[in-house]
C-alpha cells in the first residue's frame, strides 16, 4: 500500500518540480542545471508525501497540495546541498551520486541552494501549483518561513555544527533534532492540511502532534541508519556521524534504546491520528515507514 502510494505521489511531485528548472537566459544555464541536479536526483520525497497525505486526510485532492509538496522538497534539497558543503558535513555522496559541490563547485552549490530556497516560496505562490485562496497562500508562506529559518531548520543546523565533539544530554539533542529535521517535516503536514482548504483548528492540532512525533522519529532513524546501514543502501556515506563525532541518539542512548525510542514516537504519532478516519491511512503508513525504512 505505501509502495503504491509512494510511487504515485513521487511521480506527481516530480512532474511538478520538473517544470521549475528552465533557465530564463543562457548565462544562467549552469546555475539552473545545478539546481535541477540537486532536486531531480532521486530522494524518497518523504516531505511531499506527507503534504499529499495530510491534504487527503482532510478530504482534499492530492493535486491541491502540489505547491506545498514542491516547496517542502525544494527547501529540503537546498538544506542538503548546504549540509554537504565542506564547511558543514563535508560529504561527497548524496542520493548515490556526487554531492552538488563535487559535481559543480562550491560557489555554484551555495548559489544553487540559495536559489532553491527562493524557488520554494515561489512554488507556494504559483497559481498553477498552489491554492487560489490568497489567505491560505499567506498562511502557508509564513509557516514555511518560520520552519525553514533560524527558529527552525537553519537554527537546528547551527546547533548541530556547534555541538560537534560535545556531549549533549537528551533534552539538548531533542531540541537540535526537532529544529534541524522536525520543523520541516512538521510544516510539510501543515502545508498539506492548509492546501486542502478544509483544515479546522482541532484537526490541525492533532496533525501537529502527529507531525512532531514523526519529525523527531525521522531523525532518530537517520542516526540509527548511519550506524547500521551501508553506504550503497543509504546513497550517502555510512558512519559519517561517527567519523565526525556528531551527537546522535545511538551515541547517547545506545542502538537498542534509540530503536525503542523511534518505535515509541511512531506509536505517539499513530495515537494522535485516532480522531481521523480511513482517509488518514496514508499518514499512518508513513509513520510506520519512517521507522522501518532502510535508507
Ligand atoms: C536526509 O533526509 C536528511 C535528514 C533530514 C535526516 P532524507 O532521508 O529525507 O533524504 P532524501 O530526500 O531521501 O535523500
Ligand atoms: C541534515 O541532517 C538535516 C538537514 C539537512 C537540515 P544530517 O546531516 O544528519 O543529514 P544527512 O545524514 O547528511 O543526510
Ligand atoms: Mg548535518
Ligand atoms: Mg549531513
Ligand atoms: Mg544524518
Amino acid at each position: 500500500m505505501i509502495a503504491a502510494y509512494s510511487a504515485t505521489s513521487q511521480a506527481r511531485v516530480n512532474a511538478a518540480l520538473e517544470t521549475l528548472f528552465n533557465a530564463p537566459s543562457p548565462e544562467l544555464v549552469r546555475l539552473y542545471e545545478a539546481m535541477r541536479y540537486s532536486v531531480m536526483n532521486g530522494g524518497k520525497r518523504v516531505r511531499p508525501l506527507l503534504a499529499y497525505a495530510a491534504c487527503e486526510a482532510l478530504g482534499g485532492k492530492a493535486e491541491q497540495a502540489n505547491g506545498a509538496a514542491c516547496a517542502v522538497e525544494l527547501i529540503h534539497a537546498y538544506s542538503l546541498v548546504h549540509d554537504d558543503l565542506p564547511a558543514m558535513d563535508d560529504d561527497d555522496l548524496r542520493r548515490g551520486q556526487p554531492t552538488t559541490h563535487k559535481k559543480f563547485d562550491e560557489a555554484c552549490a551555495i548559489l544553487a541552494g540559495d536559489g532553491l530556497q527562493s524557488l520554494a516560496f515561489s512554488a507556494l505562490l504559483d497559481p498553477r501549483l498552489s491554492s487560489s485562496d490568497a489567505e491560505i497562500r499567506l498562511k502557508m508562506v509564513s509557516a514555511l518561513a518560520l520552519a525553514a529559518g533560524p527558529a527552525g531548520m537553519v537554527g537546528g543546523q547551527a546547533i548541530d555544527l556547534g555541538s560537534v565533539g560535545l556531549k549533549l544530554d537528551q533534552k539538548a539533542l531533542e531540541t537540535m533534532h526537532r529544529h534541524k529535521t522536525g520543523a520541516l517535516i512538521e510544516v510539510s503536514v501543515k502545508l498539506g492540511a492548509l492546501a486542502s482548504g478544509r483544515a479546522e483548528k482541532d484537526e490541525l492540532k492533532s496533525l501537529q502532534a502527529y507531525a512532531q512525533a514523526i519529525g523527531l522519529a525521522f531523525q532518530v532513524q537517520d542516526d540509527i541508519l548511519d550506524v547500521e546501514s551501508d553506504t550503497e543502501t543509504l546513497g550517502k556515506r555510512q558512519g559519517a556521524d561517527i567519523a565526525r563525532d556528531k551527537p546522535t541518539y545511538p551515541a547517547l542512548l545506545g542502538l537498542d534504546a534509540a530503536k525503542a525510542y523511534a518505535l515509541e514516537l511512531r506509536d505517539q504519532a499513530l495515537h494522535a491520528l485516532r480522531p481521523f478516519d480511513a482517509a488518514a491511512e496514508p499518514l499512518r503508513d508513513l509513520a510506520r515507514y519512517i521507522v522501518d525504512r532502510r535508507n
